[in-house]
């Protein structure tokens, strides 16, 4: 049974009960017994959690700093309270404000999907058009950015281009660092979400060693970059229905995951209180990473590398034997198939139908098979994630593999951007400043070099 999302309770204050009481009723509260001291704590639980900062009154002398809760890559730690995204790993599900993730891929668009994410409601007729017309005209980017994409390599990786360019922004929009006021934030907003796109296309473009092509407001969000990527003497771009529409669901799936590697690193970068791009600029350097959204990248030259179906075998065997990982499989979170993977499958099918079938699915369909029913993989809880099957999409719709960790940050930034806005409005965030355990050497005194070994 899929967990529910939890009813938001308030949080009680920490208190310090005798044993006698500690036996009475249940109580939303955890008893610890500090066996170093016998002395017992009764720590309220709230939403399912306990506060860290509850733990501080444990200690054995008064003095003492008092105790921490050690976790390193934040396993199982929340680091916020989200309305924006849920996903119960264990069932495999995963809903926007709400909304299930099955449902936006079929109904909605990718804008209409932005909006819910970072409005918190489906947008009526008015609004949708209102939302769309902004995003639209705040597609074209600022003419001295092109001098920045001519100053980078033609063989340079376009996620290199796109954190730089991405950062660049904050420069020209000066008036972004005014985060407290909503109607600043709305027009980064419009002009993050609308300039990705024109970023992006511009670094494909200048590694083609192509001219730029500017936006044409006449087309929809995915078929404006379709356009802005593959156009060449036509005087109007029509992008193909099929691949329009394909990669308008790739955006709605990509959206926003919760507290993942980028997410977080927009909440950190952000709590600082510095302007919108430079966090997003940060957490697209995150979402860079092989281990997270460059994973896409990784799968590509996997399958590559393995080069046929009987060579998957002695692949597996290398994964099993830890020389390898088997990119696009396993989750921090799913420990069931990524839901977002299924959908991704089926769009796979569509867009072969019209291009071609990938050479490499066939690799790709072998490895998901024996992943699924060898032990090793099974008793880990790893299934295809977001990133297996998208890079075989991607290839078929002419897309070189350094463009599809792009590709990611480009539908990501919406998602980056409701969390960042949700944490600068949470009261109770502050600036990200985590403790450590200190394990380093005691005071020593300096040496002078004469007298070093
Ligand atoms: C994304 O967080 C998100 O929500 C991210 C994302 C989003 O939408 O934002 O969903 C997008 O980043 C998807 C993940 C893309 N990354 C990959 O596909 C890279 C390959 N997968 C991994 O490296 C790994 O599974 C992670 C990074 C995704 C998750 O890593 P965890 O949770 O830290 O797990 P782990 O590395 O501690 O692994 C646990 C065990 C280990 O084995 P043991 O030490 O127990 O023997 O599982 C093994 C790992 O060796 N393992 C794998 C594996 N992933 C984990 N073994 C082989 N192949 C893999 N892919």
């Amino acid at each position: 049974m899929p967990r529910t999302p939890r009813a938001m309770n308030p949080v009680q204050p920490a208190t310090h009960t005798p044993k006698s009481e500690a036996l009475a009723a249940p109580r939303d509260t955890l008893t610890i017994t500090d066996n170093r001291t016998g002395k017992q704590y009764e720590i309220p639980i709230t939403n399912g959690a306990i506060r860290a900062l509850d733990l501080r009154q444990i200690k054995v002398d008064p003095r003492e700093f008092g105790m921490m809760s050690y976790d390193p890559a934040f396993n199982n730690t929340a680091s916020c309270i989200s309305h924006v995204t849920y996903i119960d790993g264990d069932v495999g599900i995963l809903r926007y404000r709400g909304y299930p993730i099955e449902e936006l891929a079929e109904k909605s668009t990718y804008l209409e999907t932005a909006y819910l994410l970072l409005f918190a409601e489906l947008p009526n007729a008015t609004q949708l058009k209102d939302w769309i017309w902004h995003i639209t005209h705040h597609t074209f980017i600022h003419e001295s950015i092109k001098k920045f994409l001519d100053g980078f390599h033609y063989d340079a990786h376009p996620m290199g281009m796109l954190i730089s360019t991405i950062a660049a922004l904050s420069t020209f929009y000066p008036d972004a660092k005014d985060i407290f006021n909503k109607d600043s934030r709305l027009k980064q907003t419009w002009r993050l979400i609308g300039k990705m796109p024109t970023l992006a296309g511009f670094a494909y473009r200048h590694s083609l060693g192509m001219p730029f092509v500017y936006p044409d407001n006449e087309l929809s969000y995915p078929g404006n970059f379709l356009n802005m990527l593959f156009r060449t003497t036509e005087l109007k771009y029509h992008p193909n229905p099929t691949l329009e529409r394909a990669l308008d669901v790739l955006f709605i799936l990509h959206a926003d995951h919760e507290q993942n590697c980028s997410a977080n690193a927009m909440r950190c970068v952000g709590s600082s209180h510095v302007d919108p791009y430079s966090a997003t600029a940060a957490a697209t350097a995150a979402l860079y990473g092989p281990l997270h959204g460059g994973a896409n990248e990784e799968v590509l030259a996997m399958l590559m590398e393995i080069g046929s179906v009987q060579k998957v075998p002695d692949f597996i065997k290398r994964v099993k034997a830890g020389e390898q990982r088997l990119m696009g499989f396993g989750h921090r979170v799913y420990k069931n198939y990524d839901p977002r993977a299924r959908l991704i499958k089926r769009i796979a099918y569509e867009v072969f139908e019209l291009m071609g079938k990938n050479p490499l699915l066939e690799i790709a369909l072998e490895c998901e098979r024996i992943a699924l029913e060898d032990d090793y993989f099974v008793k880990r809880k790893l299934y295809p994630n977001v990133d297996f099957y998208t890079g075989l999409i991607y290839q078929s719709m002419g897309f070189p593999m350094t463009m599809f960790p792009v590709l990611f940050a480009i539908p990501r930034t919406s998602g980056w951007i409701a969390q960042w806005e949700e944490m600068l409005l949470d009261p109770e965030q502050k600036i990200a400043r985590p403790r450590q355990i200190y394990a380093g050497q005691d005071t020593r005194s300096y040496v002078p070099i004469e007298q070093r070994a």
